[in-house]
């Protein structure tokens, strides 16, 4: 097989060394089912040294589950989710969310990937009237679905004005490792700290293998968890091979290893592509994800060497994974 040099998404690079290992050294002998073993008894404490004594770890399998079943935990079926119209939960999870929880989603235009707290301001809140959905739930995603990253300030000002108005937050943090990295902060400082309720915890696109969290932030937020994953068909019987990811993905920093590089390599790309006359990226590059518009000429070549993605707006979108160098991005941008 030829090997695949991609700029196109952090799901096309494989897993990191280290999360093999542990995987392979997780696969001795027996131990029990369903999360009743040592490994997941190790992670859930990492988890909770990282996002603070009350967080509650549940892992699963996919991002999307993730996003779908803290909204299913977290509103009811008439309460509303409220994020911007291209948070991945409104525009690429093919309806996972409204399919599986019945919940509503209000969206708003997104401003350089963000919410703002304008939006929130402007929230219609009726609780007397059955007419209308009730909004309950706020979802950010961390770094945004433009490469951008809301800053520690951002995200308190969000949380403390939902939180007035009676609504929960949640985090789509499926490159919630880039964004900390850029933020030059721990974990806990850009999500429980500020007020995140719950947290989608990604890893698969930071190195691990289909191994993602549902993490609640707050005592008490969702005491039957356990068998809404069950019933949502996220419960692994193999628990162990998850958890065991997690392990030296928190107890080593990996998290923070494998963020920086791909965040560096973006960043280095963004400055390659500038260089290049006509290129004009949009967005300031503050995670893993380079967004350009692209002179015809080169357009159509590039993106099939990178295999990157046509974006709205006739943009590029570039992702960088966390293998990937600035020696990968001269020879993309030399070979051109
Ligand atoms: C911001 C964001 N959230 C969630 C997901 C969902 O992840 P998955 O493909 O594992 O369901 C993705 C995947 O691309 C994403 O980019």
């Amino acid at each position: 097989m030829q090997e695949l040099l991609s700029f196109g998404s952090d799901n096309h690079s494989g897993v990191h060394p280290a999360i093999l290992e542990a995987v392979c050294a997780a696969n001795r002998g027996h131990c029990l089912a369903y999360g009743a073993d040592p490994w997941t008894a190790k992670a859930r404490e990492l988890f909770k040294s990282t996002f603070g004594a009350a967080a509650e770890p549940y892992f699963v399998f996919t991002g999307t589950a993730a996003n779908t079943l803290a909204i299913r935990a977290l509103c009811r079926p008439y309460e509303a989710i409220v994020a911007t119209h291209i948070a991945h939960i409104n525009e690429d999870e093919c309806g996972a969310p409204e399919y599986n929880t019945g919940n509503k989603q209000l969206s708003f235009p997104a401003v350089a990937g963000k919410l703002l707290p304008e939006h929130l301001s402007q929230l219609s809140i009726q609780p007397q009237n059955p007419h209308r959905v009730l909004p309950r739930l706020v979802s950010l995603t961390q770094a945004t679905e433009l490469g951008t990253v809301y800053t520690l300030a951002e995200l308190r000002t969000l949380c403390d004005l939902a939180h007035q108005r009676g609504l929960l937050v949640h985090m789509d943090g499926a490159r919630i490792a880039n964004a900390a990295v850029h933020l030059g902060c721990e974990l806990r400082e850009l999500t429980t700290d500020v007020g995140i309720d719950a947290l989608s915890f990604g890893g698969t696109k930071n190195g691990l293998l289909c191994a993602e969290a549902v993490v609640f932030l707050r005592e008490g937020l969702s005491p039957d968890f356990a068998f809404l994953r069950k019933q949502s068909m996220q419960l692994a019987s193999k628990m162990r091979f998850l958890a065991a990811q997690f392990i030296p993905y928190l107890e080593l920093g990996l998290w923070r290893s494998n963020a920086h590089a791909a965040n560096t390599t973006a960043l280095y790309l963004t400055e390659r592509l500038k260089a290049i006359p006509g290129v004009r990226c949009p967005y300031p590059t503050e995670a893993n994800e380079v967004f350009a518009h692209l002179p015809a000429a080169l357009e159509s070549k590039l993106r099939e060497r990178a295999h990157a993605y046509p974006w709205d707006q006739g943009m590029t979108r570039f992702v960088c994974s966390f293998d990937l160098s600035t020696a990968d991005v001269d020879r993309l941008l030399t070979e051109l």
